[in-house]
């Protein structure tokens, strides 16, 4: 936890499904529990945090969900509206430049604008200060899109610091990429299930945050982890054909091994692939009932506790 503890900004991202909101909450109780102001901003179409939290629909204003944690929703809708009037200074000015029938065609024609108001508002939080100029959050905890969009998103900042003129958009958004490949201001926490697909796409994830992005990796969860019931010589052994005749209680017995234990070879090959991955790791337990409910994402919060 210790790496996680400082930071100012952290992405929590991968693929689809995989689990990122309910570890962004889990790392958020966890924060808070340290004692940091923690704000979550979260780009999901279909809000599920506030389940998980055990509180109202969160929108697009902040609102207070625990002691020490804020949360909010971004819409590219309204951070655009937010962004461009922070740039313009004024609503009437922001007005006139961004619902201009002509300019707002242009500006949404944009690739990546939209992607960077979203990112960049985030981002602004992490630096936003009370009056008496202490920072308004410890840190920002940024519940990403799915891998693709994700990797899409996190690419603005880094083009526009290429491609634009200088300028108030690229100033922020060189301020933005700055911090965040610095390792000791932000990090990016990257959530995968111990199966195929995930691991495949969680590996290549990996290889571009590094290589491309030059983004700092600081933790992979590995969530939905199941308890290996067989040996590898056991799992082997079920893993041989046989000829089951599944009418035979016996051999729907047998069935269910296989099955299980297929499963928990795909666990071990994942696991033993992730282990590629040079970052910190830590398994989550497979929950055997609705994990999207306020005990069970304390309970998981938990383990992040025990991090080096
Ligand atoms: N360890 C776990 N055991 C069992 N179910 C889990 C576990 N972690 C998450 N889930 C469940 O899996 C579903 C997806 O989790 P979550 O919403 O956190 O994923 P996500 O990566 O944020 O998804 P999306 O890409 O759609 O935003 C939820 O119903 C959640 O409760
Ligand atoms: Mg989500």
């Amino acid at each position: 936890m210790s790496d996680l503890l400082h930071r100012r900004f952290l992405f929590v991202t991968g693929k689809g499904g995989v689990g990122k909101t309910t570890v962004t909450a889990a790392v958020a109780l966890r924060l808070a529990a340290e004692g940091k102001r923690v704000l979550i901003a979260m780009c999901d179409a279909k809000e599920r945090l506030s389940r998980m939290l055990g509180v109202d629909t969160i929108e697009d204003q902040i609102v207070n969900v625990r002691p020490g944690i804020d949360a909010v929703r971004i819409t590219a809708e309204q951070a655009m509206r937010e962004y461009g009037e922070m740039m313009l200074k004024s609503r009437t000015v922001y007005k006139a430049v961004f619902e201009n029938k002509y300019t707002k065609t242009f500006f949404s024609g944009v690739p990546g604008l939209h992607e960077w108001a979203m990112l960049g508002k985030a981002w602004y939080h992490s630096i936003e200060e009370n009056d008496d100029g202490s920072p308004t959050y410890d840190v920002v905890l940024f519940d990403a899109p799915a891998t693709g969009h994700g990797l899409d998103m996190l690419r603005v900042p880094k083009v526009i610091v290429e491609v634009v003129p200088p300028g108030l958009l690229r100033r922020d958004a060189e301020r933005a990429w700055t911090m965040f490949q610095d390792p000791e201001q932000s990090g990016v926490i990257v959530v995968t299930l111990p199966e195929d697909m995930p691991t495949n796409e969680t590996l290549e994830l990996d290889a571009t945050l590094r290589s491309d992005l030059k983004l700092p990796v600081k933790l992979l969860v590995i969530n939905g982890v199941i308890d290996e019931l067989f040996s590898e010589a056991e799992r082997s052994q079920l893993l041989q054909p046989h000829s089951l005749d599944r009418s035979k209680p016996g051999d729907a017995a047998i069935g269910a091994a296989i099955r299980r234990a297929i499963r928990e070879n795909v666990q071990a090959e994942s696991l033993s692939r992730l282990d590629a991955i040079d970052a910190p790791k830590l398994r989550l337990p497979f929950v055997y009932e609705d994990a999207a409910v306020p005990h069970v994402v304390a309970n998981l919060s938990e383990r992040f506790a025990h991090l080096e």
